[in-house]
């Protein structure tokens, strides 16, 4: 059993700078957490304070309901995996492994167990004589990985560790680490600031910005039912587009106004508006809810293409509209050129409302099962 739960923690540094404010959160036993946000956003801060790493300013942290907030780091069951893998490079990869298990003076052979059952589930049995310089970077980290694990914490904790990797080794440590999360089925908190790596990985994201968490849900609630401008911008791409437009009644029927076309609202879409009182909001629709028509008749706009971006599997579209790029999702065929002009209509069950001042989520949608249907 491993669960996790940090009460309103918050890590000031100095006088005025917030490094983590408020943070509430719950991880659940055997959860693959992702703490996801821009650089500087607090995700380091935090994973340090749950590793007893750095002095906690306010708030307290749970670790299976036993107060941990002031216990030095040994203590505390959690192993924390580095950026730049800390492996240590006077020793052969077996001593790496096996040194924190003979700080615990384990036995022997005992060690000896362990060192070759971790050493096997990531990959580097055959290594074990070597010593890091010897190895390639995704081995390495894969050392580190073993370290940790070999102790059998409660809690991982790993901070951007495969940032150091190129990016093809980096999608197949994705998969590695995942595979090596079913097995050992240990808690763990995860930290990057790449949204694909979060989405792929991730049971849960947390979604960080200047210290505060924005959003905390699994990739399809994060990416469907995102809950302010800021998570619908981060999560996905190429990014969600928005569009600043009026709202007016006309003849009974809400209708958004913008420069470049007018949207009449089916009722599905004007009843989350009904009390909205301000008249403007921010429309955003995902580059992939746009459609690109046949012809003219049902089209809520018609532009000509700024630039396209074959992407083998499909190509991305830009327009410009009021001196924004929106970018578009299209099938890998019919090619479009540059110049050409297109016929563009939203996905109505797609579309995204927030409020323009406060850049809240007007219009969650009730049913994510149902919307993954249609
Ligand atoms: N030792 C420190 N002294 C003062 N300010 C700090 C210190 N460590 C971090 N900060 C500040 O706290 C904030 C959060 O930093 P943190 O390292 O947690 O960000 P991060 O989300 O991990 O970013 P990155 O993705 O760049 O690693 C930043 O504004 C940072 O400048
Ligand atoms: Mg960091």
């Amino acid at each position: 059993m491993a669960e996790l739960e940090l009460v309103n923690l918050s890590k000031r540094y100095g006088k005025k700078v917030w490094g983590a404010r408020g943070i509430n959160l719950k991880v659940t036993d055997r959860e693959f957490i992702v703490f996801l946000g821009p650089s500087g956003c607090g995700k380091t801060t935090t994973l340090r304070m749950i590793a007893g790493l750095e002095e906690v300013t306010e708030g307290r942290i749970f670790l299976d309901g036993k107060d941990i907030t002031y216990l030095p780091p040994r203590f505390r069951d959690v192993s924390m995996v580095f950026q730049n893998y800390a492996v240590w490079p006077h020793m052969t990869v077996y001593d790496n492994i096996a040194f924190p298990l003979r700080m615990k003076k384990m036995p022997k052979n005992e060690i000896d167990r362990i060192v070759k059952e971790v050493s096997k589930l990531v990959n580097i049995y055959e290594y074990l004589g070597r010593y890091p310089r010897q190895l390639s970077g995704g081995q390495r980290q894969r050392v580190a990985l073993a370290r940790a694990i070999a102790v059998k914490p409660k809690i991982f904790l790993m901070d951007e560790p495969l940032s150091n990797l190129d990016a093809k080794l980096r999608v197949r440590m994705r998969t590695e680490l995942k595979a090596i999360h079913h097995k050992t089925e240990a808690t763990t908190i995860f930290v990057t600031h790449d949204q694909s790596e979060a989405m792929s990985m991730a049971d849960r994201i947390v979604i960080m910005r200047e210290g505060r968490i924005e959003q905390i849900g699994t990739p399809e609630e994060v990416y469907y039912n995102s809950d302010n401008v800021f998570v619908a911008g981060f999560i996905g791409t190429p990014p969600t587009n928005f569009m600043e437009v009026e709202v007016k009644t006309e003849n009974g029927r809400m209708v958004l106004l913008h420069p470049h076309f007018k949207l009449e609202l089916d009722d599905e879409n004007a009843e989350p508006l009904k009390h909205y009182n301000k008249d403007k909001l921010i429309l955003g629709v995902r580059p992939e809810s746009m459609v690109i028509l046949k012809n003219k008749d049902k089209a809520v706009f018609s532009e000509r293409i700024l630039v396209v971006e074959p992407q083998g599997s499909h190509q991305i579209i830009a327009i410009e509209m009021e001196g924004k790029i929106v970018k578009i999702v299209a099938p890998a065929f019919p090619r479009y050129k540059e110049n050409e002009l297109i016929h563009v209509s939203f996905d109505m069950k797609r579309l995204m409302f927030f409020d323009a001042e406060t850049e809240k989520r007007l219009n969650p949608f009730k049913d994510l099962m149902e919307i993954q249907k249609v």
